[in-house]
Order: structure tokens, then C-alpha cells, then sequence
């Protein structure tokens, strides 16, 4: 099945196909197909905010299409930044790096103990009918108080995993795609997949 990937994110991207190459998904990016969509997000959940991205694109290449819309929740921060860790501080000039280093200082005052944290990841998968496959995924760790690791993207470098001992940027791409968010969403997402195919035979 060809799928477009509403995602400009290569990092995203690269961890997605690892996935899907393994099913029978083929994954085309939008770039590929001429189109350039970038969907304002105007959700305030993940699962809203993937099924607009989704379905923006199905609608613009009339092809099935698929969003990952993901980010860190901090406990001592009722959950920010959440859906809004792309875009944390509200502040064009900071990049990946900047917002990482941004909520290492928002959460100086957390005592060790407290520094609990999750990434969320919703697949939200649009046909050209109108039918939609959702899967949410989750991993749990705590914030470290520096960056460690060079792998991964976005805030891995502070996202310490205790079962395995690292932050998410210090595990091998395979590690990570293991016991992600993404990888878990994809693995819900495959299996629905399945059951929802099988169900329209
Ligand atoms: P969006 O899903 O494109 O709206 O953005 C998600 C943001 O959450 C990214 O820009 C990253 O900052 C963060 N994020 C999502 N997934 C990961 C991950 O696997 N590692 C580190 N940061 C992530």
C-alpha cells in the first residue's frame, strides 16, 4: 500500500520507514508527489492534531496519508510543553537545542525524584473514504539535568529511560525504535492495520 507521509521531519521520517519497510506500507514523502502543505496546528491534543495534519494531505494528493504528532509531557509541569514541544517557548529564534535547553531551566527547581516525563506519539492514518486508523504510543522516563548522547532528535538528549539505563539519544536507532512512542504507536498502529484489512475483505 502506498502511504504519503504529511511530515517534513527527516529524522521523523527516517524512524517511521525503519518501521513500516517491515510491513507492506510504502512510504512516499509529499516532496515526492510536487506538494508542500505545512497544516497549522490548531489542536490541543496529539490526536487532534495528527488527524489534521493526515488529512490535510490526503486531501491535497488524494492518496492515503499518514501523521505522527508527538512530543514530551514533564509532571512538574502539568504536562507541558505536550502538544506544543515543537513550538515550546513561543520563540522563533530557538531551535531543537535552544527549547531543550529551555526546559532544562524550567525544571531546575524539580527536585530529583520528581523529574518524571513521557513522550506520546499519535499515528493518525486518512484514506481517500474518509476512514481513519488512530494509534497512540507512549515511552516513560525522567529528565537528566544535562544533555547526554548524540542519536535521536528534539529533547532525547534529556530523557533519561531507566530500563535501559540511557537517554533515548544515547541508544542505537534500532534501541530507540524499540521502545519509543513511535515505535510503540506504529506496533498498534500495524496491528488495527491488519485487523481493519482483514475486516473489509
Ligand atoms: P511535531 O509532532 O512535529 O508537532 O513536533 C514534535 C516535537 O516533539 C519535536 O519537534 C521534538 O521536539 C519533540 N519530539 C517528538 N518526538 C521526539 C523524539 O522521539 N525525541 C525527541 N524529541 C521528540
Amino acid at each position: 500500500m502506498k502511504v504519503v507521509l504529511a511530515s517534513k521531519n527527516k529524522h521523523k521520517l527516517e524512524e517511521i520507514r525503519q518501521i513500516t519497510d517491515k510491513f507492506d506500507i510504502e512510504l512516499i514523502l509529499q516532496s515526492e508527489l510536487g506538494v508542500d502543505i505545512d497544516v497549522e496546528e490548531t489542536g490541543t491534543t496529539f490526536e487532534e492534531n495528527s488527524l489534521i495534519k493526515a488529512k490535510a494531505v490526503m486531501e491535497a494528493t488524494g492518496l492515503p496519508a499518514l501523521a505522527d504528532d508527538s512530543g514530551i509531557a514533564v509532571d512538574a509541569l502539568n504536562g507541558e510543553p505536550g502538544v506544543y514541544s515543537a513550538r515550546y517557548g513561543f520563540d522563533e529564534s530557538l531551535d531543537d537545542w535552544g527549547r531543550l535547553l529551555l526546559l532544562l531551566k524550567n525544571t531546575e527547581h524539580v527536585p530529583d525524584g520528581q523529574r518524571q516525563a513521557k513522550f506520546v506519539c499519535v499515528i493518525s492514518l486518512v484514506m481517500p473514504d474518509g476512514k481513519v486508523i488512530q494509534a497512540r504510543g507512549e515511552i516513560h522516563g525522567e529528565l537528566t539535568r544535562e544533555a547526554r548522547g548524540e542519536g535521536g532528535f528534539g529533547y532525547d538528549p534529556i530523557f533519561y529511560y531507566p530500563p535501559l539505563g540511557k537517554t533515548t539519544a544515547e541508544l542505537t536507532p534500532e534501541e530507540k525504535n524499540a521502545v519509543s512512542h513511535r515505535g510503540n504507536a506504529l506496533k498498534v498502529f500495524y496491528e488495527e492495520l491488519k485487523e481493519r484489512l482483514y475486516a473489509d475483505k
